[in-house]
């Protein structure tokens, strides 16, 4: 059957006895209020070379896992370029050599996890020295901050909550927003990988397993005592129960109960199995049916999108709790990137120069609508885009090419995600493949436990061959916007302004480093399982 677009406006039905065209669906949610209107004349100087060709950019993808890798280890003490003979202990990560506006010249237990994952990951993959040597040097130093006595408690009071330390290891002792219960979650989960690792290399012994253990547990007994308690968000500003911290929790406790079983320790696992269990159904209470998106935090009085949603997803969660592909997930990146689009004065230049190409248009993320935060001295200003946040919608998107690539089921497209997927349907007259779903079902319900199946495609359709390609195109655009703000060499700093496109804030950041390298490989995952899924189907002719 070939269905016009006419026929097939008639069909889509999305929300509740009301009929949505296809070019209805296009336009996608439109930005929340403060967005900014789009003005043609651009009158300020801005930062994006547009004679950096697209076979660089090849080029340029290819050599990053090593250069962002070289950067995230010039920031590890002691000797790390840019930390050496600076009082900086052995393997701490230090968040940025930035000593003033901002002073980042300390460890975070969030950015040091989240960096040392990485880390873990190129040593399973690589089983390298020199970045094992780093790691057990991150190990030593988490025991002596998880026994240094801080103003969130002691070692059985609470002091696992605190979210930065000196970086010689003394507590920080000025006011600050905590505690912040992300970090021990992201630290066990970047200990059990390197346990993990090292018995699949057949490295370490026994004292050195039982060793890990003694460190990995408490933040264990930390996360699965206290993930209940509101504390302060991943962005340390706001105090309450956010999205971001639980998907690592609950990554965590997962990861918790298996160790504990290796561990000979079945008490505790089967404790972190139930807090889990817990957890995973607390996490639901995140969906906001009304507003049709994950939010952040609970009660919140913002709009709720938040780039940290997207981070939850890819450090946090599991295949069966709101993995990086699922539809919640999905909907929630568009919702966040279509307001992102209109927010930035500077992403009017990547619409311009976008112009009616086929798909959408990738431009720069912030960290959530709301932000102030200009990357200075704290006291507010106007929010930018982040390195960090842009790479992750990356990242997101090239997980969801590896998911349907490798998929042998159809591609169903619901009411939650119907807006983002009709972005790369653009230039089809007719769907082919198409299945209808549940016209009259749709009607009455709105809801991510009960989704509404608009289309659907069979696994070898050559829609689903257009979407992955737009899909790529897409993703890519992202990585080349982070290209775009970084300097001549790749350097990144935290944030590039909203007006001129040039670095701001904390100055080679290690978590922009970490996000681009974990949306480089993502890439690398994604390119693969396409490779097979074309093996398999044969070069799919597109539309
Ligand atoms: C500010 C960010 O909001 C926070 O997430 C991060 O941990 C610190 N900077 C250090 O990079
Ligand atoms: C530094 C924090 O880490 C950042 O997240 C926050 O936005 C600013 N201070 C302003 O409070």
């Amino acid at each position: 059957m070939r269905i016009g677009p006419h026929l097939l406006s008639a069909l889509v039905v999305i929300s509740v006895g009301s009929v949505v065209t296809c070019d209805q669906l296009k336009q996608g949610h439109q930005p929340a209020a403060g967005g900014l209107p789009l003005v043609s004349n651009e009158k300020f100087h801005f930062q994006v070379f547009s004679s950096r060709s697209l076979k660089d950019f090849e080029s340029w993808i290819q050599s990053y896992p090593d250069f962002s890798l070289d950067n995230i280890l010039a920031n590890i003490g002691p000797n790390g370029r840019n930390v050496a003979n600076q009082g900086v202990g052995a393997g701490v990560v230090v968040a940025s050599p930035s000593r003033d506006l901002p002073d980042y010249f300390y460890q975070w237990v969030r950015d040091g996890a989240i960096t040392v994952h990485a880390l873990v990951e190129e040593y399973a993959r690589t089983g390298n020295s020199t970045i094992r040597d780093v790691i057990n040097l991150y190990v030593n130093d988490v025991k002596n901050i998880q026994w240094t006595e801080n103003p969130s408690g002691d070692f059985r009071s609470g002091g696992l909550g605190e979210p930065k330390f000196e970086v010689d290891g003394r507590a920080f002792q000025d006011g600050w927003g905590r505690p912040q219960r992300d970090g021990p979650a992201l630290r066990s989960i970047a200990l059990i990988s390197y346990y993990n690792a090292l018995r699949k290399r057949g490295e370490g012994n026994r004292n050195t397993y039982q060793f890990l253990y003694s460190i990995i547990k408490p933040d264990l007994e930390y996360v699965s005592h206290n993930w209940a308690a509101p504390g302060f968000d991943l962005w340390e500003e706001v105090k309450g129960l956010h999205f971001f911290t639980a998907m690592t929790q609950y990554k965590s406790l997962n990861l918790g109960e298996q160790i504990a079983w290796d561990a000979k320790d079945p008490g505790a696992a089967k404790w972190y199995r139930i807090q889990a269990a817990g957890l995973g159904r607390f996490l639901q209470t995140f969906w906001d049916d009304d507003r049709g998106h994950l939010i952040e935090t609970l009660a919140t009085t913002r709009s709720g999108l938040d780039s940290a949603l997207l981070l939850g997803a890819i450090h946090g969660g599991s295949d069966s709790v709101f993995p990086v592909h699922s539809d919640a997930v999905i909907g929630t990146l568009h919702a966040l990137v279509s307001d992102m689009t209109f927010r930035y004065p500077i992403n009017r230049i990547y619409l311009k120069r976008h112009g009616n190409h086929d798909g959408p248009a990738s431009i720069g993320v912030g960290r959530y609508p709301e932000d102030v935060y200009d990357g200075g001295d704290g006291r507010g200003g106007e929010g930018n885009p982040w390195f960090l946040c842009t790479a992750t919608v990356a990242h997101v998107l090239y997980a969801l090419v590896e998911n349907i690539s490798l998929s042998d089921r159809p591609l169903q497209i619901t009411n939650t995600t119907a807006s983002f997927y009709f972005q790369f349907l653009d230039s089809v007259n007719t769907l082919e493949s198409a299945s209808f779903y549940d016209f009259f079902f749709a009607q009455g319900f709105m809801s991510i436990t009960e989704p509404i199946v608009v289309l659907a495609f069979p696994p070898g359709a050559k829609e689903i061959e257009l979407i992955l390609a737009g899909l790529l195109s897409y993703a890519d655009g992202f990585l080349q916007v982070v290209r775009n703000h970084a300097d001549g060499q790749g350097h990144m700093s935290e944030q590039f302004d909203a007006k001129t496109g040039f670095m701001r804030g904390a100055r080679d950041l290690t978590w922009s480093y970490e996000s681009m390298l974990g949306a480089v490989k993502m890439r690398k995952r994604a390119y693969d399982a396409l490779e097979i899924r074309r093996q398999f189907y044969g070069n799919v002719k597109t539309v």
